[in-house]
């Protein structure tokens, strides 16, 4: 198993970037700018994105694993690889994302807590409703872990 940084032709892994973030100028809006993972084991099972949001906060834009092997614990081990990496540069790590059964008990789970919401961030910036267990997402729901 290997965790190693992407460069070039980020979108390559567009079909995983869509799963945590449907609607692609969305992904692009943090693509080009943010540091990109992907964790191998064998083949590609899981990739993450992170950006610089200032004021000593990283911040991950987008994290997905492959549907089939997901529940195995790839999604944790790319949130440790990280909090571990980024330990000595920044002091908080940050996900925002839609009040949902399938996201926040995860996050949770790896230590981070809730800090903040942004009201209508999903009504006001995406073109569509987007759904999740049936669920309209309306606010974006920010969790923090201290690094
Ligand atoms: C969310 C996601 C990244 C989690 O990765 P994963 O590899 O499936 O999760 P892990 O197996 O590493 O889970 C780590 C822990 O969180 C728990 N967990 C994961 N999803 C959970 C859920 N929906 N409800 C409750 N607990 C959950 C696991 O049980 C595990 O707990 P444990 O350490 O006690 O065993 C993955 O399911 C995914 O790609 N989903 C689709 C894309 C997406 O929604 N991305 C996030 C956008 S904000």
């Amino acid at each position: 198993m290997k965790i190693r940084e992407v460069n070039d032709n980020k979108k390559q892994f567009i079909s995983l970037l869509l799963l945590a973030d449907e609607q692609e100028n969305m992904v692009e809006r943090y693509l080009e700018k943010g540091t990109m993972y992907v964790l191998e084991d064998n083949e590609v099972k899981a990739e993450c994105v992170v950006t610089d949001e200032g004021n000593g906060i990283l911040e991950i834009k987008n994290i997905a694993v492959v549907p089939k092997y997901q529940g195995k614990g790839y999604g944790k081990m790319l949130l440790d690889f990280i909090a571990c990496k980024y330990a000595g540069s920044y002091s908080v790590l940050q996900v925002g994302t839609g009040d949902s059964p399938l996201t926040i008990p995860f996050y949770e789970k790896c230590g981070f807590v809730r800090s903040h919401i942004v009201p209508r961030f999903f009504t006001d910036n995406y073109d569509h409703p987007i759904y999740e267990s049936g669920i309209q997402l309306v606010d974006m729901v920010y969790l923090q872990k201290h690094l």
